[in-house]
């Protein structure tokens, strides 16, 4: 591994977390979920999306969350932007960083987010302009960057394609999203053979779906075969599209890290701190935490080192 020995996560539970589940969170919990998350040391926060609220309601208090939560600092609070009406919320509330998304299939792009992926592109021309004249980083999403929900296996050379034209619109970093969470260690290295042939691997973020299982597995595979160095992860294992039937959420964080931290690779989450975080979430959502290390946690009361 020549990643510096080190990852860096990306806690995506308070946006991807929420956005597709049935009840809708009190603004204050999301704060305090937001603040407890800051706590233990995830490089970066994905606090909400300033999207259609009609289109996903249960993230229309984002502007509201970021007004309310006392940021730590060191972090990067991010959000999901579409297009300017979305990149004028975020600037009005502060947000560090934004992220545009855009797909590798037709199909899923369109029911997302109602646009082409070649006029997705002609829509981000000026919300990237826009964000690097006000100093923020950009980065750009490829969702189903492995499998499409609706066209079955992505080839890597239509990742490739997007990744270039996202390259080309001068976002900083791509993260490849794993939409249902179907990619196996092998896809994941069919795409990133591909992918980095044309990207810098310092620009690549990896964002994996835990449908079937593989998302740890995954991203140990990048990490260690191609010195990736950022991952997207959340609480919890919270999370899921509305656009992407029959996915589960993503990978949870405190499985992840407990994975890295298992193999010597340090990414400065406590891992804790994160189960504690998102245990008073589940508590709304009226489950119980679906994470390996979760259920350690409800067991054992801790999960502590090795
Ligand atoms: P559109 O459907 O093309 O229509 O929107 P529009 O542009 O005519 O707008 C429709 C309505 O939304 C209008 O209001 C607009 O004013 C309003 P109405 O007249 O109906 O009252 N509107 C907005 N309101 C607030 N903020 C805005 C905004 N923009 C329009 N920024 C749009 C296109 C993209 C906005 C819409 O389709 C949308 O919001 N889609 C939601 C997509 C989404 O959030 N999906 C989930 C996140 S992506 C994901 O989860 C994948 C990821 O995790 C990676 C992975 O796992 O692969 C990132
Ligand atoms: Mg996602």
């Amino acid at each position: 591994m020549k990643n510096d020995g080190a990852v860096r996560i990306v806690e995506v539970g308070p946006r991807d977390g929420l956005q597709n589940e049935s009840v809708t969170i009190p603004t204050e919990v999301k704060v305090a979920f937001v603040e407890a998350l800051a706590k233990c040391g995830a490089a970066e926060i994905e606090v909400g999306a300033f999207v259609s609220p009609r289109r996903i309601p249960q993230l229309a208090d984002s502007d509201e969350v970021f007004l309310r939560i006392r940021r730590e600092p060191g972090i990067l609070y991010s959000a999901l932007v579409p297009n300017s009406v979305g990149l004028e919320r975020a600037l009005e509330v502060g947000v560090d960083k934004v992220s545009i998304f855009t797909a590798a299939s037709e199909t899923f792009n369109l029911k997302n987010i109602n646009v082409t992926i070649a006029g997705s592109m002609k829509r981000f021309q000026p919300v990237v302009d826009d964000a690097r004249a006000a100093g923020l980083p950009v980065r750009g999403y490829v969702s189903t960057a492995f499998h499409c929900p609706y066209e079955g296996r992505v080839a890597p050379d239509a990742v490739v394609t997007v990744v270039e034209q996202l390259l080309e619109l001068g976002v900083d970093e791509i993260s490849l999203g794993d939409t249902i969470g179907k990619a196996s260690p092998e896809d994941v290295k069919h795409c990133l053979d591909a992918v980095l042939k044309v990207a810098p691997v310092a620009k690549i973020a990896l964002h994996f779906h835990d449908t079937y299982g593989m998302a740890v597995a995954n991203s140990i595979a990048a990490a260690l075969g191609y010195d990736i160095a950022t991952f997207d992860a959340a609480a919890g294992g919270l999370g899921g599209c509305p656009y992407a039937p029959g996915a589960t959420g993503n990978v949870a964080t405190e499985d992840l890290v407990y994975a890295f931290k298992s193999m010597g690779i340090p990414t400065g989450v406590n891992l804790d701190g994160i189960v504690s975080a998102v245990s008073r979430i589940v508590d709304y959502l009226g489950r119980p935490i679906a994470s390996h290390l979760g259920r350690v946690f409800l067991t054992r009361g801790a999960v502590g080192s090795r």
